[in-house]
């Protein structure tokens, strides 16, 4: 159960550090002013759950370490394919849009199953850490829904 809470965590490391690559590309080629500025709070978001998992790392006595996650990268991959398939306007927007919610499901599934591993390893300062970064995917994809 540890080596897999702490397998998933330099995973969800990886894709939150990618992510903060990935979404600048995003924002600069959305066409609606309300996706732009959406894409850019969560980019905020995002390097502070960069941050945050770092603080989990720490709260179990390892170094922050990131191995590469496939499905995020995979994710990344089809978000940039619907740049290259579309061309600026509302198709565009609302590929990303979808791209976008992919990304916030997979790390709402991550961070749920984290949280029940630190939970289950009695890790109580990194299961209030995780706990605060899901609440937060949560708000992220309610907007995004609206
Ligand atoms: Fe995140
Ligand atoms: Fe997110």
């Amino acid at each position: 159960m540890r080596e897999l809470f702490e397998h998933g965590l330099k995973d969800i490391y990886w894709a939150e550090k990618a992510l903060t690559k990935a979404l600048p590309k995003m924002q600069k080629n959305a066409t609606s002013p309300d996706l732009q500025n959406a894409i850019a709070t969560h980019l905020e978001e995002t390097r502070g759950h960069v941050t945050i998992v770092e603080a989990v790392f720490e709260s179990i006595g390892k170094k922050a370490k990131a191995e590469k996650c496939d499905a995020m990268q995979g994710l990344i991959e089809e978000g940039d394919s619907i740049l290259k398939e579309t061309s600026p306007g509302p198709v565009r927007d609302a590929g990303i849009i979808a791209a976008a919610q992919k990304v916030e499901h997979y790390e709402i599934a991550t961070y749920g199953t984290l949280a029940t591993y630190a939970k289950t390893l009695g890790e109580k300062t990194a299961l209030d850490h995780l706990l605060k970064i899901l609440a937060q995917e949560k708000i992220v994809m309610k907007h995004s829904q609206s």
